[in-house]
């Protein structure tokens, strides 16, 4: 889609060096990521452990770019102030995760960030409907979330261009985020799709610390 506005790159940090986690924040902030893309993971909604909110706090004087933390955590609520005050700037949650959906939305609103909802390759869309006119964001899983470096889920394709016209539809400037499997084949299908936000682990780390600025840019549609 032509019209669409700058394509945004997010690292995923689980495909970082997790011994240097500040070192390679600040090498993915100069080589041109847009926002910092943080998977929470507790070993209960998802089988992985990852981050908490002790460690995005470490985190926050790395770098001024934008904290996209994507919960993968049951319960949500209990967690939400803590990731706020550790410089979240936008919260995204899986609606799976806990029993009030809207309730969690507001809950990241009151606590001073951007929500964000989460679907699943195999969550129905009309699951975000109801949440649609509340949020900022909106992030389809292409892959099932728990791990860095699987493969993208063709089904998603659809879902994204779908959500993409609700969206249009809708008036506000919701963000569009596709989160799993992204690399160099499958992100200009994401964005034909309807994506502006790409999350990419594998793809950003993927050669070292010195090809991380082309392998951003590459992402983004540029050569
Ligand atoms: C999976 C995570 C993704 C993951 C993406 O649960 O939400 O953000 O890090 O990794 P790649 O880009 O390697 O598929
Ligand atoms: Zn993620």
């Amino acid at each position: 889609m032509s019209t669409q506005p700058k394509i945004k790159i997010a690292p995923s940090i689980l495909a970082s060096d997790f011994a240097r986690l500040g070192e390679e924040v600040r090498a993915i902030d100069v080589a041109g990521a847009d926002y910092i893309h943080i998977d929470v993971m507790d070993g209960h909604f998802v089988p992985n452990i990852t981050i908490g909110p002790d460690v995005v706090k470490a985190l926050r004087p790395h770098t001024k770019k934008t904290f996209d933390v994507h919960l993968m955590i049951s319960p949500v609520d209990l967690y939400i102030d803590a990731f706020a005050k550790a410089g979240a700037d936008i919260i995204s949650f899986h609606p799976e995760a806990g029993n009030h959906p809207h309730r969690t939305v507001q809950a990241i609103r009151t606590a001073g960030c951007k929500p964000g909802v989460v679907l699943n390759p195999a969550t129905p869309l009309e699951v975000l409907w109801p949440l649609l006119n509340d949020i900022d964001l909106v992030l389809v899983m292409s892959v099932n979330p728990g791990f860095g470096g699987q493969s993208f889920i063709e089904s998603q394709l659809p879902r994204i261009t779908e959500i993409r016209k609700a969206i249009t539809a809708s008036g506000r400037a919701i963000e569009l985020e596709v989160d799993g499997g992204i690399n160099f084949e499958t992100a200009p299908r994401a964005i034909a799709a309807g994506a502006d936000v790409l999350v990419a682990g594998t793809a950003t780390f993927k050669g070292g610390e010195s090809a991380y600025a082309a392998n951003i840019s590459k992402l983004r549609g540029h050569a």
